[in-house]
């Protein structure tokens, strides 16, 4: 939200020249989607950017996969970024993830089990149905070409206390 209450949207993209086209494409469309912001860094620090509590939602739309084991913690649903993530999303804020890759949903629903996140909703075909509200991005539309499924899943934080003991009976 801006000051004046009104949603704005923030895109994040650390490669220069991938911010620099996403850029253009923006000033480049005919109608642009108005508080459309872009920040060119390193989505390891976006905890610093937004105040605590600041965010409705995060989008992770077809993440780097990243299937090396050693390289599992540059991966956008790491437990470290899911911190992160925690700090400035609202009480009832939720991630919204896509992907093509079934190596990285089913690691990304066990990071966010782990972290005592809720999964709200979850698809290994999204789109084998309508979802004219979500917007189809650029690799997505590559992969449905394709023919391939689409895995998504809707996380929402606080869904469980991490390490909560189990209830009494
Ligand atoms: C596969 S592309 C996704 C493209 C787009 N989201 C879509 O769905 O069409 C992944 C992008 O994430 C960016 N990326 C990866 N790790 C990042 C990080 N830690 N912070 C910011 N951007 C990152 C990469 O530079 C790359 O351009």
């Amino acid at each position: 939200m801006g000051a004046d209450g009104t949603a704005i949207s923030v895109g994040i993209e650390k490669n220069i020249n991938v911010a620099a086209l996403a850029v253009r494409k923006y000033t480049q469309l005919e109608k642009q989607p108005e508080n459309m912001l872009y920040i060119q860094g390193d989505a390891e620090v976006i905890d610093t950017w937004f105040a605590q509590g600041e965010v409705d939602v995060i989008h992770l739309n077809f993440s780097d996969p990243w299937p090396k084991k050693r390289a599992h913690k540059k991966r956008l649903s790491n437990h470290a970024f899911i911190a992160r993530y925690a700090h400035i999303l609202k009480p009832d804020g939720e991630i919204q993830m896509k992907t093509d890759n079934s190596a990285l949903f089913e690691y990304s629903l066990m990071e966010f089990q782990e972290e005592g996140w809720r999964l709200k909703e979850v698809s290994v075909d999204y789109r084998r149905e309508e979802h004219a509200e979500d917007v189809i991005t650029e690799y997505e539309r590559r992969f449905l070409e394709k023919g391939q499924p689409i895995y998504r899943a809707v996380f929402v934080k606080g869904g469980q206390e991490k390490d909560a003991p189990f209830p009494e009976k």
